[in-house]
């Protein structure tokens, strides 16, 4: 295809997960623009809704207004739909809440691992009952809670985002240590707020000092979701694409230092950081990819970008080795077999050894049949590799992307020129 064009993406999903959890912990009204309206979002603003707080409806352009301050026991179960990131952190802004509370979600939601957060929130004060097993549904009951000081055995943003909402809503300072830096989007936005949070030698130490007012901000694209967009431009034939007001927060775009080393150069113009978090214009176009290695440590910052970078890999000269990728694993699939599976049912090679995916490229037309195990991710990313000429690849259920970013379909078929 031909690329061309000037696009913006929906909302950036890690933001509009807290900027509603923070809102409705506010006592009075908070204003989100630009906030993604998506189902995972959507499952956000349904628990929050349950909870009391009063969040008016997500829809596309319009502001989201959140009137909270004042959370009471739910009378049903909180249903997090596909949502990780909603029930951890919800867990968290829970603990310190003199209540209990159910949360549940979908099959996918279910199966995914809550001891890594609910064991530190134990340790906290707040009780827990998985049922013996390390999943959902899960009843926590909050209470007075202790300081926390806590080694995150993974490098994991919906965690330790967890640990900081525990320790805002029980006032108790937390300090943490991270494996490796993640997502620091939580840090941000109580910064913006004016908390002291301080950040060294891979230290976190937040001192919770009064009650959380009522936020005002606009929401940039996802990155994540503008490397589904990237990743089609990369392999088009011809043109140039520009996507606007991307956030661009550094934690998140080590998926661009990939792109370069596989010979994909990714511009980025404009920038800007008006409400705390760095936004810009990326612009891009075709590319002849060869194959890198992927190191264990920057996988933090591209975790999400997997498997669109894996589908490009399938389109590299040589191998691409992505090491330590483990925690796909429990991401809303088995990311990891899905990967390899359907790249293979696709007609390219791939193979998991241990915890490190390698993909080797190739220049056949893709065709086969994926399997997205519901994975809006997955999902995304073979749509993208369909584009190729000549691809001819069917999935099973693409309706799943609409889990993080709404009108996908179309986005894409709006970046085609030709
Ligand atoms: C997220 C953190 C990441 C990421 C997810 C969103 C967040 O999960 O994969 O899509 O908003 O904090 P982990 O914290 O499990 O790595």
């Amino acid at each position: 295809m031909i690329v061309g064009g000037s696009v913006r993406v929906p909302g950036d999903k890690s933001i509009t997960h807290r900027a509603l959890l923070l809102s409705a912990l506010a006592r009075g009204t908070s204003r989100i623009g630009g906030g993604l309206t998506s189902l995972d979002a959507r499952s956000t603003a349904r628990v929050l809704r349950r909870l009391g707080a009063e969040v008016s409806p997500l829809r596309q352009g319009a502001t989201v207004t959140v009137r909270g301050g004042r959370l009471a026991p739910p009378e049903l179960p909180l249903d997090c739909g596909n949502s990780g990131t909603t029930c951890r952190l919800l867990l968290g802004l829970l603990a310190g809440q003199r209540f209990s509370a159910t949360l549940t979600g979908d099959a996918s939601l279910r199966r995914r691992p809550m001891r890594r957060v609910t064991h530190p929130l134990a340790e906290m004060g707040a009780r827990f009952d998985d049922g013996g097993h390390d999943g959902l549904p899960l009843t926590v009951r909050g209470g007075r809670l202790q300081p926390l000081r806590w080694e995150l055995p993974v490098a994991s943003a919906q965690l330790k985002s967890a640990l900081l909402l525990a320790g805002l809503t029980g006032s108790v300072p937390v300090e943490l240590t991270e494996p490796a830096p993640s997502r620091d989007h939580t840090e941000r936005m109580l910064r913006a707020l004016g908390y002291t949070l301080e950040q060294r030698e891979g230290k976190i130490v937040f001192h919770p000092d009064g009650k959380p007012t009522p936020l005002a901000l606009q929401v940039p694209g996802d990155f994540s979701s503008a490397m589904f967009l990237i990743g089609a431009a990369i392999l088009a034939e011809r043109g140039s694409l520009r996507i606007e007001q991307v956030g661009v927060n550094p934690t998140r775009t080590a998926a661009l230092e990939v792109l370069r080393r596989m010979g994909a150069a990714v511009e980025i113009e404009n920038r800007d950081e008006p409400f705390g978090e760095p936004v810009a214009t990326l612009v891009t176009g075709p590319a002849e990819l060869r194959g890198t290695t992927v190191e264990g440590s920057e996988v933090p910052g591209l975790i999400d970008e997997i498997p669109l970078l894996a589908v490009l890999a399938s389109r590299a000269e040589r191998t691409t080795t992505f090491r330590d990728v483990g925690e796909l694993r429990v991401k809303e699939s088995d990311r990891l077999a899905l990967l390899a599976r359907n790249l293979t049912a696709v007609g390219a090679q791939a193979v998991i050894d241990g915890d490190n995916l390698l993909v080797t490229g190739g220049d056949a037309p893709p065709r086969g049949r994926v399997t997205t195990g519901g994975d809006h991710r997955i999902a995304m990313a073979f749509t993208v590799l369909g584009t190729i000429p000549g691809a001819r690849i069917t999935i099973d259920d693409p309706a799943c992307a609409a889990v993080s970013y709404p009108g996908f379909v179309d986005s894409l078929a709006s970046i085609r020129v030709a």
